[in-house]
């Protein structure tokens, strides 16, 4: 019953809200509906007078990049009393891992396969962006990202649709709230419409190329879910998608978006990026850019000013009707009525909780904590067990760094909130055992004095030498793309060279995106791979080492054995000619004078093989678990349906952890051909030593339906593969047939 008023009162309150839209729309001149689709940037302590004068005359409908309140509620001011209609401005900004308070980067959150978590941190950086007086963030980036060599993949939740949709969402109702209208609610945008982690090499702002089938079973499916999760606004990508850039780009924005999914949110381009649909070679100037851009639907414009100067000519000359003006205008409205800025147009930061205050700081160190990844710990090397040692090495250009551990995208996060792992770490160890520190490069590139000579001598008195490496957050990020994503600069030889002192070697690395870590795998007794983990990195990894808590991050993304496997992800294709390891050749193990012959060759690379060097979904803990007993409720299932899938898990270890046990299935025939394994559904279960806990997953037939060869979303009936296990590559698997 209850369910049932509140769609109503949704559905009135709705209504109403549409009928001040068109009562606007009614008054508005066409100047000053442009003026509304128009969004520039803020950037600066002071506002200025072409800005001011700008908003008085109706010609701005929002800000990006608003340094302070104070600005913000000073242009307000002059929107709302000094502009003829009084229409609020909506102020924008990259809100994407935390305001002042900084948590891990996406690609970390996504590590800790804990949606609620993500949810909870996005509800944290809503409040401190809204202090600030922010209204909608450019959040959640929900591009599926195959390639690590992409800077931006750092944004991303990596290269799984259905992991990514589940922190996607959560991300938007972590923003958004219950009501967009309630004082700590800021809108979130689905972005990069669509395709742009499909950027060819990894170099950003490239072409993609992307067939529809991929684009619709890959690549759509979480921006799907955001616009039925209610996201409120979705952002057009830079990157040109079959021959046509997202900007202009209809079939996306028209037939999929507002056709198919029926969404009635706000559009907006990227920066600049209708202006680019020239520079792409689509169009010539900015006036056929602006047509183009209103033909496919982008409702505001980020940073340029093609609208601005072009709508109404291309009206007068009937190339676009003033309705569909008004339609897109009336969606900018609309948002501005939903977030309630016609009531409450101010912002009052004394509203709000101080910035880095208790509830945001224990979300980052929560979120940081579970986004560790344990990759390697050969003979239990983790945990460090401070009674037993006495002398420890901290070592490295990342041990100390309060800026680097933040990561990309924090224009607001602030340094000091940071605490380091060295400041963490000797909190921790207090006068128990002897610290030794030496930074031993000034960065992790080329990039000024090295002393690897002392690093050893540190490393040479200690018991374990504590390796802080990766990447500066400049490293990752828009436009910071990488052709060889090794530990960068002298950082494999500084690894050599503690290894050569016979000091065993935990290393932990902070970097944006998955690195090839081939070359310094085997020198390490340990690999704790940290992301860039925000404020609370220092604690979280402290921790984690010394065993205060154990590690239960699991990798979002596939890591590479060597750079040439990318673009590398677990859900491919089977090809004609699978690789197996039977049938794997090492370059190394071919006779020389071979003749050349394909018989009973596969898809791998001589040089790499076929898998990766850590799947998708791998992490270890401080324990390890069994997995038995996979069980199905029943061997067939119809549409409408529902399987339930139990499995038994041992903690056959001797320390209480944590698993995320992983439901993955295979539609082993389709009219189209399917990947070899998708994720379908995950859960953490905490085991203690000793103990078996039974996990029940449910697949609805639903999750296994997919864009067919008709083009029709559906399923088709046949033999499934079920398994449930720690990884994609590991797990217990059983048959069931879809009738
Ligand atoms: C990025 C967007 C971002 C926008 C505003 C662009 O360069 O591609 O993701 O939201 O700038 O800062």
């Amino acid at each position: 019953m209850n369910k049932v008023l509140n769609r109503m009162d949704l559905q009135s309150e709705s209504n109403a809200i549409d009928q001040k839209v068109q009562d606007l729309l009614a008054r508005m001149t066409l100047a000053e509906k442009i003026g509304q689709m128009n969004q520039q940037d803020a950037t600066g302590d002071t506002v200025s007078a072409d800005m001011a004068e700008a908003i008085r005359a109706g010609r701005l409908g929002s800000v990006i990049n608003l340094s302070n309140a104070a600005v913000g509620n000073e242009l307000q001011k002059i929107a709302v009393e000094e502009s003829r209609l009084g229409i609020p401005l909506v102020a924008a900004r990259d809100v994407i891992h935390g305001f002042k308070t900084i948590q891990p980067i996406p690609l970390g959150q996504a590590a800790t396969w804990n949606p609620d978590l993500v949810q909870e941190g996005a509800r944290v950086a809503a409040l401190e962006a809204r202090k600030n007086g922010i209204h909608w963030t450019f959040a959640p980036m929900i591009d599926i990202s195959r390639d690590a060599r992409w800077g931006r993949i750092a944004e991303s939740f990596g290269e799984d649709p259905f992991l990514t949709t589940q922190m996607g969402v959560a991300m938007v109702m972590g923003f958004q709230g219950d009501d967009l209208s309630d004082n700590g609610s800021i809108a979130a945008c689905a972005k990069h419409f669509a395709g742009y982690g499909a950027s060819e090499t990894g170099r950003d702002y490239n072409t993609t190329n992307i067939p529809e089938n991929e684009l619709r079973n890959v690549y759509l499916p979480p921006f799907k879910a955001a616009a039925d999760a209610g996201v409120a606004t979705f952002m057009a990508s830079f990157s040109d998608i079959d021959g046509i850039p997202a900007s202009a780009n209809e079939f996306l924005f028209q037939q999929v978006l507002r056709g198919e999914w029926r969404y009635e949110g706000m559009t907006i381009s990227d920066w600049d990026s209708i202006r680019q649909l020239s520079d792409h070679g689509l169009t010539d100037g900015d006036r056929d850019a602006a047509h183009q851009a209103l033909i496919a639907g982008l409702d505001m414009e980020m940073a340029g000013d093609a609208y601005l100067n072009h709508i109404e000519g291309l009206i007068d000359e009937g190339l676009v009707s003033e309705h569909r003006i008004d339609q897109m205008v009336g969606n900018i409205l609309r948002l501005k009525f939903q977030l309630g800025l016609f009531e409450n147009p101010y912002t009052d930061p004394d509203d709000f909780e101080e910035y880095g205050n208790p509830a945001a700081m224990a979300v980052a160190r929560q979120m940081a904590d579970e986004s560790l990844v344990l990759l390697k710990n050969d003979n239990a090397a983790l945990p460090l067990d401070k009674q037993k040692l006495s002398d420890i090495a901290i070592i490295g250009p990342m041990a100390d760094e309060p800026y680097e551990q933040l990561g990309t995208w924090i224009f607001d996060g602030d340094p000091d909130l940071s605490i380091t792992p060295k400041s963490a770490i000797e909190a921790l160890v207090g006068n128990s055992a002897r610290l030794h520190y030496s930074r031993a490069l000034e960065c992790t590139r080329n990039c000024g004095w090295e002393d690897i000579d002392s690093a050893v001598l540190t490393a040479e008195k200690a018991d374990v030498a504590l390796l802080f490496l990766g990447e500066e957050s400049i490293l990752s990020g828009e436009a910071h793309s990488r052709a060889n994503i090794n530990l960068p600069g002298r950082q494999e030889e500084l690894i050599q060279k503690v290894k050569a002192t016979g000091t065993p070697i935990v290393a932990v690395i902070q970097a944006g995106r998955p690195l090839t870590l081939t070359n310094i795998l085997d020198d390490c007794d340990a690999v704790l791979y940290a992301w860039h983990p925000g404020s609370m990195g220092g604690p979280a990894i402290a921790d984690t080492l010394f065993g205060v808590r154990p590690p239960t991050g699991r990798l979002p993304v596939s890591f590479p054995r060597a750079v040439g496997q990318l673009p590398l992800y677990y859900n491919h294709k089977n090809t004609g000619r699978p690789a197996t390891d039977d049938t794997v050749i090492a370059i190394d193990d071919i006779p020389i004078g071979s003749t050349q012959t394909s018989l009973g060759m596969t898809a791998f690379h001589l040089d790499a093989g076929y898998r990766p060097l850590f799947p998708f979904g791998f992490g270890l803990s401080y324990t390890e678990f069994e997995y038995a007993n996979l069980t199905l409720d029943r061997p067939e299932l119809t549409d409408g349906q529902t399987l339930t899938v139990t499995v038994d898990i041992t903690n056959t270890g001797k320390r209480d952890g944590t698993e995320i046990a992983q439901l993955y299935v295979r539609d082993h025939v389709g009219s189209i051909t399917r990947p070899i394994k998708e994720l379908k559904g995950f859960q953490s279960v905490d085991v203690r030593a000793g103990e078996t806990k039974t996990a029940s997953f449910e697949l609805k037939s639903e999750q296994l339906a997919f864009y067919r060869r008709n083009k029709s979303f559906g399923t088709e009936p046949g033999k499934f593969s079920v398994w449930v296990g720690p990884n994609a590559d590991e797990g217990i698997e059983l048959q069931f047939q879809l009738i």
